[in-house]
């Protein structure tokens, strides 16, 4: 049995992915949860924010909900076609709030799945949040969901893909 962490970078039609995934997950007998960013509503990440002790307590929780989990699937919509802002966001936050020894602990080696529902097919946030996991040490699995307004998620490339990370 795996815990997984969805995180899932808006509310809307990725939220709702999200869910599938953790219903996928559990009914395969995985422990899993949502992380929603939008609904997290961290402060916006800049040096001065980042000396600011309330403001850097913000992303703690979400820190350690990471820690936790044996591994991530992040959703996210195409934005620009690319990262929306709170994804990128969220790991300046979370890539700072420890020592960098720590941060690449916490990455090295996590299995890490990626999903979208975007505008159109999201090929371009699925090959940007590639390489940024990818960067930050993350094991990211081949195979991605990818959904939009003309394309449903597929059943079975999310139970693929949680058979492969909870490997
Ligand atoms: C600022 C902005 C930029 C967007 N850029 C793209 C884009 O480059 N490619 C794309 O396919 N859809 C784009 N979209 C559409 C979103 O990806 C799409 O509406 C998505 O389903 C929104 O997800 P949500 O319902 O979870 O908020 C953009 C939407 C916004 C608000």
């Amino acid at each position: 049995m795996a815990r997984f962490l969805m995180i899932t970078a808006t509310s809307g039609a990725n939220r709702e992915l999200a869910d599938v995934f953790v219903s996928a997950a559990t009914a395969k007998g995985h422990d899993a949860e949502v992380v929603d960013l939008a609904e997290l509503d961290l402060p916006m990440f800049t040096i001065a924010n980042s000396k600011d002790p309330e403001k850097a307590s913000d992303a703690a929780g979400l820190v350690s909900a990471m820690t936790e989990a044996d591994a991530w699937v992040v959703i996210a919509p195409e934005y620009n076609g690319s990262i929306p802002p709170t994804l990128n966001n969220a790991l300046a936050w979370m890539s700072t709030s420890m020592d960098w020894k720590s941060f690449q602990t916490l990455c090295t080696g996590k299995p890490v799945g990626l999903a979208t529902h975007s505008g159109g097919g999201g090929a371009h946030v699925i090959m940007a949040m590639r390489q940024q996991f990818s960067y930050i040490g993350a094991d990211v699995i081949g195979r991605a969901c990818m959904s939009g307004r003309d394309k449903e998620a597929n059943p079975e490339t999310i139970d693929a893909m949680i058979d492969n990370l909870a490997r």
